[in-house]
């Protein structure tokens, strides 16, 4: 059977057909979805019933697996539910539990309600984040994507100019800090130091540009920080119009890929004290940093 993609949406998002992840793919397979991939910027598979391990195997097809020199929460280790190489996005503790809601790791678990890219917060982001629908609420935490392509060719002429070469600090502190989440201990704050990428990124593959936009922005490198976090907020309001954005609304098994460096996404609000919503993450890494790292 051949790997199909039909349009989920005017400017993004595909659904494909015609594969089974839980098997090893032919190449013909990986090249079709990485082709998918770099045309619709989220490609969504339904039907797929796969273990981690099945996860992790599929995700290497599209490059190595992110391993961040920075934890992306302020759980450890030992406390976690899942194996090595794949994220907890649940609202479980390790024991299968259903977190409290004044549990200060759901707390920082929160931010992913902001529009976001995945680990822009760290000096090599994120390529594509792969999310498997293990348990899925029967009402809300919809996923919803945004096209930074899309929101970048939208952009006026003069603004275009402006964003050009700007570049941005991206911190969890700073979405978190949306949130009014501001404590943390000395050690969380050194591993939340800000890193440095371009706004606006361009695809290796097509050369189309895009607005590396998140939730992570704190400042512009050279901009007063009120007047920066205005900009932003205007860029962010302008990317996320409803004309850019695809909202996925989860079935059991389906799995989602978006890239990173094209879109952005949130989850919207779900009964998490009472509804399991067990989602799982593999990630892969972008090629590398998007601009040079000063020490601040
Ligand atoms: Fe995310």
């Amino acid at each position: 059977m051949a790997v199909t993609i039909k349009p989920l949406h005017p400017v993004f998002a595909g659904e494909v057909s015609g594969v089974d992840l839980t098997k090893p793919l032919s190449r013909d397979e990986v090249t079709a979805i990485d082709e998918g991939m770099t045309k619709y910027g989220v490609l969504v598979f339904h039907d797929q019933n796969i273990t981690d391990e099945q996860q992790i195997a599929f995700s290497r097809n599209f490059g190595p697996l992110e391993v961040k020199a920075r934890p992306g929460n302020i759980r450890k280790a030992s406390e976690s539910r899942l194996g090595a190489g794949i994220g907890d996005l649940s609202n479980l503790d390790k024991n299968g539990k259903i977190i409290s809601a004044d549990d200060r790791q759901w707390f920082f678990k929160l931010g992913d309600r902001l529009w976001h890219s995945d680990s822009s917060y760290a000096e090599i982001p994120a390529k594509y984040s792969l999310l498997s629908g293990r348990v899925v609420p029967s009402w809300g935490g919809r996923t919803e994507f945004a096209d930074m392509r899309a929101a970048y060719d939208a952009l006026d002429e003069r603004t275009r100019a402006e964003v050009e070469d700007l570049i941005c600090e991206h911190s969890q502190i700073f979405s978190r800090q949306q949130l009014g989440f501001t404590e943390y201990k000395d050690e969380e704050r050194a591993m939340m130091a800000p890193v440095r990428h371009r706004l606006v990124r361009t695809h290796p593959v097509t050369g189309r540009k895009s607005l590396f936009l998140s939730a992570h922005i704190g400042g512009i490198v050279g901009w007063p920080m009120p007047e920066a976090r205005a900009f932003v907020r205007d860029l962010m309001e302008h990317a996320t119009q409803p004309q850019f954005v695809y909202s996925h609304k989860w079935t059991q098994y389906d799995l989602v890929i978006w890239d990173n460096r094209t879109t952005m996404h949130r989850v919207r609000r779900y009964d998490d004290l009472n509804m399991v919503r067990d989602l799982r993450r593999t990630t892969t890494k972008s090629d590398g940093p998007t601009a040079e790292q000063v020490a601040a």
